[in-house]
């Protein structure tokens, strides 16, 4: 499919109430510019592949913990569960990191760092924007629906 273009949720997105989405903070499911997508997969090779992998593969042995207790990156494609979590929660994550007692147990240590300091919100989108490009037609309609669900849930 070409990049930018996700016909199908769009429309599902529309059925659903689009307002609603984005009143609930929600973008990941709209258009995407291919300008944005570049953008995205720049910051991705630069910020992210290093753990996540060039092709969003994740770590080796991704659902075992290391020897000091953490957990390795997981993949990003549909192999791993970033397409499991709202738009609010991914844009969370990578903002923050898994903050304790916010996107994880209380007293969670995690590897994951935050890049609230190194990106802007717009980065941020883009990153993600770009990883979800990569998500199955399944995948991406489930994101979709859980984004609806959290928002409807406020
Ligand atoms: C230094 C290594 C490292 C880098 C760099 C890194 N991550 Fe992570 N990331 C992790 C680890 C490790 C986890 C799993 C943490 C855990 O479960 O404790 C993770 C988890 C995540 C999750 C949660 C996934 C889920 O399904 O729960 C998201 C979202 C995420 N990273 C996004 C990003 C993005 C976007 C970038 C680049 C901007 C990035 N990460 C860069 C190590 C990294």
């Amino acid at each position: 499919m070409p990049a930018g273009r996700r016909p199908i949720v769009v429309a599902a997105a529309a059925a659903a109430g689009l307002a609603a989405l984005l009143a609930a903070g929600a973008w990941l499911a709209g258009r995407t510019t291919t300008a944005e997508l570049e953008t995205g997969r720049r910051l991705y090779d630069a910020h992210c592949a290093a753990c996540h992998g060039k092709n969003l593969e994740g770590e080796p042995n991704w659902r075992e913990r290391k020897p000091n207790g953490r957990m390795p990156a997981p993949p990003h494609d549909d192999s791993g569960h970033t397409w499991h979590h709202p738009d609010a929660v991914l844009f969370g994550i990578t903002k923050e990191g898994l903050v304790p007692g916010k996107y994880a147990p209380p007293g969670y240590a995690s590897d994951m760092p935050g890049f609230g300091g190194t990106l802007s919100d717009g980065e941020i989108r883009a990153v993600l924007a770009f990883i979800a490009s990569r998500w199955s037609e399944r995948a991406r309609e489930h994101q979709a629906q859980v984004t609806r669900e959290q928002g409807a849930r406020r």
